[in-house]
């Protein structure tokens, strides 16, 4: 059992049992009643009794009263009734005892757990595409995609990072043309993605004027369809060029994918798929192009290959979802992509579904909403867009400056200013329900007095420096005082938090327990001297807190891939 809340609801569990042995209470649901009052005069966890009045069939003040009499959990110091509640008061030593125990004993991280012991999850994320700018619309699918891959670690999945970079198309034989008309080798080697995109964009110009490039075009991706291999060569290499490129902002992020298998990978894998879904009567035509239609299932038809027998985006990824499952027999499938694709998996989902993989189940849409940056939404189109690398040089630049001025003195100052800028541009992207839309303001991210990146930095670096500063010490006993039993019990709600975050696919329930951690600590520092405490058995106490508070704050700012240095 993870949590205290867990405990006492085992004990409630064996209550309910004593007093009616036949009645119908799930035990996994007890826990779900156990709520955390605001004000803590009560108690520290109440149960509202009216949740079992029916299985019972009695009254909630007589069910409160029936299992409080005689009432036993380890870490439960008191119960009291209260009409139809029951409050329990936690035994404040017993828990920080125990947390300390927990967090000071290296065998696990606390809070870690083995729900997914013996299962693979494939994550794809960030996946963008090739030669294309890698802008901030896709800060969502990198930093959400990551975060999820460690929580899925950290409740021990084998994971799977995979880019399924967009790096097949008829595009590609615009960017051919292009290079061959006006590129240069030494620019494209130079300026990397920026060359590419401007030779796809001159293409566009110019075959306004002069409509047969387009034929042109498509004859060189049929040619490179066929295996051409000067065009695959040329090809190949415009990937690499943008994977190196990708590279750079992903060593930024401390980001590894396991797999750079773009659509491309999966081209021999399709016509099997084309086969099957022929096979089982799936396809239809409709105006020379195959489809699947979903009129029964409310969803617009999913297209499966265009009037000249050429593959789609949606062919790709049936084709790939195959070929994980057969490879990685994964448990799960998850995909981190804006809400604008919602429709698009939810088609190929229910095309799997009708294929009769009964595995369809296991696929996971993740959307995120949209990213607009001081109030202005951008746009590939009008050409008003952000790259992601100009705007983390602009974070880090930012954060050097502020830390110019607050610490002058510190040492690695450079990597220090990477971590804090990163840092506080992940941590702000991550602090909304990914679902809003976000705005994103680089000052407020940057502010070191609001509740940002920069401040749970801080707060984990005034522990570290507390706790070198300490050396060594032993607590116990424990005698908790309201500040002390306050940033306890925040520490205790860390396993739970996670168990949510990660049931929902929502990072930034993580990123608000941070928050909460952090003031819950700093009003702690604030209260409560450590290092100068009245005496050495408080001084053991609150170092044993401020461990605590180290220890979770350096797992939870990991799962949200926010890079914590030790001093800043
Ligand atoms: N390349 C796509 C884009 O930039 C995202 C790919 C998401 N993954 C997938 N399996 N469809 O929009």
């Amino acid at each position: 059992m993870r949590s205290l809340k867990e405990k006492i609801a085992a004990a409630v569990y064996k209550g309910i049992e004593r007093i009616a042995p036949s009645a119908a209470v799930p035990e996994n649901e007890i826990v779900t009643y156990l709520a955390y009052p605001p004000d803590g005069k009560m108690g520290d966890i109440a149960l509202p009794c009216f949740r079992f009045a029916k299985a019972l069939r009695m009254a909630p003040p007589a069910i409160a009263a029936a299992l409080a009499d005689g009432f036993c959990c380890e870490g439960v110091a008191s119960v009291e009734t209260a009409g139809g509640y029951l409050n329990f008061r936690i035994d404040r030593g017993a828990l920080l005892e125990r947390l300390y125990g927990q967090i000071s004993s290296q065998d696990k991280p606390y809070g870690s757990s083995d729900i997914g012991a013996g299962k693979t999850v494939v994550l794809d994320y960030s996946s963008p595409n090739v030669a294309k700018p890698f802008h901030i619309g896709h800060l969502g699918t990198t930093v959400i995609g990551h975060s999820l891959k460690k929580m899925h670690e950290f409740a021990g999945y084998k994971c799977i990072g995979v880019n399924h970079l967009g790096d097949w198309g008829t595009q590609f034989g615009k960017l051919i043309v292009a290079y061959r008309k006006w590129g240069s080798k030494q620019a494209v080697e130079e300026k990397g993605i920026d060359e590419l995109v401007a030779l796809y964009v001159r293409f566009h110009e110019e075959a306004e004027k002069e409509p047969s490039l387009n034929d042109e075009a498509r004859a060189a991706f049929t040619a490179l369809e066929h295996g051409d291999p000067e065009m695959t060569e040329l090809w190949r290499w415009f990937i690499d060029i943008s994977i190196k490129e990708y590279k750079k902002t992903y060593k930024q992020l401390d980001i590894e994918f396991d797999y750079y298998t773009g659509e491309s990978f999966y081209t021999d894998k399709m016509p099997a798929v084309v086969e099957e879904l022929k096979e089982k009567n799936l396809l239809s035509i409709d105006d020379g192009a195959s489809i699947v239609d979903l009129e029964a299932y409310g969803m617009p038809p999913c297209l499966i290959l265009k009037r000249d027998g050429s593959t789609l985006y949606p062919t790709r990824d049936i084709a790939a979802a195959i070929y994980r499952k057969k490879t990685f027999d994964f448990d799960k499938c998850i995909y981190v992509t804006s809400a604008g694709q919602s429709l698009h998996f939810a088609q190929w989902f229910k095309v799997l579904e009708l294929m009769g993989r009964d595995w369809y189940n296991r696929l996971v849409h993740v959307p995120y909403g949209t990213v607009s940056l001081n109030g202005e939404k951008l746009a590939t189109r009008t050409g008003n867009v952000v790259l992601l690398k100009d705007l983390f040089a602009e974070a880090i630049e930012k954060a050097a400056a502020i830390m110019a001025e607050k610490n002058p003195e510190l040492a690695g100052r450079e990597d220090v200013a990477e971590s804090v800028g990163i840092g506080a541009v992940v941590f702000y992207y991550l602090s909304a329900n990914r679902m809003r839309d976000i705005n994103f303001v680089l000052e407020d991210a940057l502010n070191f007095d609001g509740n940002t990146g920069p401040y749970a930095q801080y707060t984990y670096a005034r522990t570290c420096q507390i706790l070198k500063k300490a050396g060594e010490f032993k607590p116990g006993p424990y005698d908790l005082n309201d500040d002390e039993f306050e940033l306890c019990k925040t520490i205790a709600l860390f396993p739970e938090t996670f168990d949510q975050a990660l049931a929902e696919y929502e990072p930034s329930i993580i990123t608000r327990y941070v928050l909460d951690l952090c003031a819950a600590f700093n009003r702690f520092y604030h209260n409560c001297p450590v290092l100068t405490a009245e005496n050495e058995s408080v001084k053991a106490q609150r170092l044993a807190l401020t461990e605590c508070t180290n220890k979770v704050l350096s797992s939870a700012l990991e799962l949200i891939c926010v890079r914590h240095p030790e001093k800043i």
